[in-house]
């Protein structure tokens, strides 16, 4: 498992964080990875288990995501602004109430442009 730097003296908070991040960063990872396997494979039948391969991969990244979602409010902020609409993403971001000041949940930054 990459676990990505990790500063000392986290909370036990933190460091559940960094835990489920790493992880859904490796689970996307993977989902690239079977995807461009699966484009690529010749025969049928391995392309059909590497599909489900990925598509299980994308289970955990969405378990991930909901337990972030929980867990930092401002995930959950942003993900009810973006996901699940059909409206411009970009359009959506102008809207986005995100916080621009750190109120210990994030890192303080305002939505991205
Ligand atoms: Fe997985």
């Amino acid at each position: 498992m990459s676990s990505g730097s990790i500063e000392t003296g986290l909370s036990s908070e933190a460091l559940n964080i960094h835990r489920a991040l790493a992880s859904l960063q490796e689970e996307l990872e993977a989902i690239d990875y079977y995807h461009q396997r699966v484009d690529v494979a010749e025969d049928e039948a391995l392309k059909a288990v590497l599909a489900h391969n990925r598509d299980d991969e994308m289970e955990h990244a969405a378990m991930l995501l909901e337990w972030l979602r929980r867990a930092l409010p401002g995930f959950d902020l942003q993900l009810k602004t973006f996901l699940f609409t059909s409206e411009s993403i970009p359009a959506l971001a102008g809207g986005s109430k995100a916080p621009a000041a750190n109120n210990g949940t994030g890192l303080g930054l305002g939505p991205l442009k």
